[in-house]
């Protein structure tokens, strides 16, 4: 009885909306199966007192400002292995605006690669680099859209003291020296982006800020932090994580159906999020803002090495998931549920790209088979069974991911330049050819 009263309220709130279509059947069922719709409500990019944030790093809008501009500025890709990489990559040639940012390719590649094509897919390693010399890494480089809701950050979740991380401390700088960084407490982002620039060669003093112009910018940003932190890849980090934390999919369909417009998602989006939230059931995982939670789960996929990745193979540490930061037999195989948005912009998927398309994943867990011999029975997820769905139910279901899920407008989140002049988010001669720049 309490359910069909609460069912009727929310049924006349939806109508009471007037601006927009009145509600169909799959809306009022939609309803039901999603319960209260505000844990799946993601805040605006500018409405920073409603996203998660470290308090050693408040979000400013000066800040993000400057985020937007490092993110994608190749004046600091300063650390190349050869003079034949300096100045070529950025933190968005693995992170691609348009391939949600992701890399657009199997394997993301920095320094050590020429090329981009549309969307990042015709980068190759560039011959005078050895495998072992590039930087790519041995797993699909996660988006790091929504990732304001990531407690612990990676696909091992390494990054961060807090949440599931609060008691793995005695593996922190074991697997990963990184991982020492948690003690400083800074944040996931922020003390994972410190690391990061450093493995992806980028460095920040003075001199390097004051030639490329963007000293006013990190004076905006950060008036309380000594100058010897502000200019290094301290305040550097710092910036790019509050840029981070502001890359929301407000704008995506299902976002605005939670809003109250119905008219954002067509049936079939809608009849997918039905299975979704409901009798199929990936909302037991999937069940944060961004549709991906800060549980870990082994699907018994393939590793990046048997999908053409270089740099990696059978001994990468990256294959054995959680287990490979702390060393616990309960975690091994085991990888953090990532968010779900955009990712239509871009394949292939899961940690080693075994599955081209959205599709092909939506059958994987539909078969219920793990592919990957290596993964021992017991440490696969009780989820990985066959689920039953029919043709249309697979369809439905690729549609909400691949549409419904997807956020239209993700040039905001793009500067118009850089302050260097350079050609972003790739330098190199081919990149400046296939993006226009020359
Ligand atoms: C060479 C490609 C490459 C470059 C360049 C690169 N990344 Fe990544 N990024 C990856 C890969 C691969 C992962 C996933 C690694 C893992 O979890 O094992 C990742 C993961 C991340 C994550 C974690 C997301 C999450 O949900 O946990 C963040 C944040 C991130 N990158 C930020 C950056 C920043 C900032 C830069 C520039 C300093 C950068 N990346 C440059 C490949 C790259
Ligand atoms: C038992 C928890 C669990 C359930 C239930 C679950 N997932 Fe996942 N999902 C994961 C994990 C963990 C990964 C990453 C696995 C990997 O790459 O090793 C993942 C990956 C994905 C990916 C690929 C993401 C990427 O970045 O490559 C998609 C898409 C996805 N899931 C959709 C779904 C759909 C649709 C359902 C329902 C049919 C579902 N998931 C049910 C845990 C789950």
């Amino acid at each position: 009885m309490r359910h069909i009263i609460l069912l009727a309220i929310v049924y006349a709130l939806i109508l009471s909306s007037c601006s927009h279509e009145a509600p169909n059947n799959l809306d009022y069922e939609l309803h039901k199966v999603i319960g209260n719709t505000a844990p799946y409500t993601l805040p605006k990019s500018t409405d920073f007192a409603n996203i998660p944030q470290s308090p050693s790093n408040p979000l400013t809008k000066e800040k993000v400002a400057l985020g937007k501009m490092l993110f994608f500025e190749p004046a600091f890709a300063n650390e190349a292995k050869y003079p034949a990489g300096l100045g070529t990559y950025t933190c968005s040639t693995c992170h691609v605006v348009e391939a949600g940012f992701r890399p657009g390719r199997m394997q993301g590649i920095a320094d050590g690669a020429n090329g981009y094509g549309q969307i990042g897919e015709r980068r190759h390693k560039m011959s005078l680099y050895a495998n072992n010399e590039v930087d790519a890494q041995g797993a699909r480089p996660l988006s790091v859209l929504n990732v304001a809701f990531v407690e612990n950050t990676m696909w091992n979740g390494s990054f961060g003291h807090t949440g599931p991380n609060a008691t793995t401390r005695s593996a922190w700088g074991i697997t990963d020296v990184f991982t020492k960084l948690n003690e400083l407490e800074l944040g996931a982002l922020e003390g994972q982006n410190i690391a990061g620039l450093e493995v992806h060669r980028m460095m920040y003093t003075k001199e390097i800020i004051e030639k490329n112009k963007y000293k006013a910018m990190f004076d905006a940003a950060f008036p309380d932090m000594t100058e010897e932190e502000r200019y290094s890849r301290k305040g550097a980090s710092f910036a790019i994580s509050a840029y981070l934390r502001s890359l929301m999919t407000d704008e995506a369909p299902f976002q605005q159906w939670l809003k109250g417009n119905k008219n954002a998602m067509s049936d079939q989006e809608k009849r997918g999020a039905i299975l979704f939230f409901g009798k199929i059931g990936c909302v037991s995982c999937h069940n944060g803002p961004n549709l991906g939670s800060m549980q870990f789960a082994a699907l018994g996929v393939d590793d990046l090495f048997e999908h053409g990745g270089i740099k990696t193979d059978i001994n990468d540490a990256r294959n054995l998931g959680r287990g490979g930061f702390t060393l616990q037999k309960e975690d091994l195989y085991k990888f953090r549920v990532p968010q779900l948005y955009n990712l239509g912009d871009s394949g292939p998927y899961f940690h080693g790209g075994s599955k081209n398309t959205l599709e092909d994943v939506v059958r994987y867990f539909n078969d219920g088979i793990p592919e990957n011999k290596r993964v021992p029975k017991e440490q696969l997820s009780p989820y990985l069974r066959p689920l039953g769905m029919t043709e249309e139910e697979i369809k439905d279901l690729t549609a909400f991911l691949a549409k419904g899920l997807r956020d239209p407008n993700l040039q905001r989140y793009k500067p118009t330049h850089t302050l260097s002049g350079m050609c972003f988010p790739n330098n190199d001669l081919e990149s400046q050819i296939d993006l226009d720049c020359r």
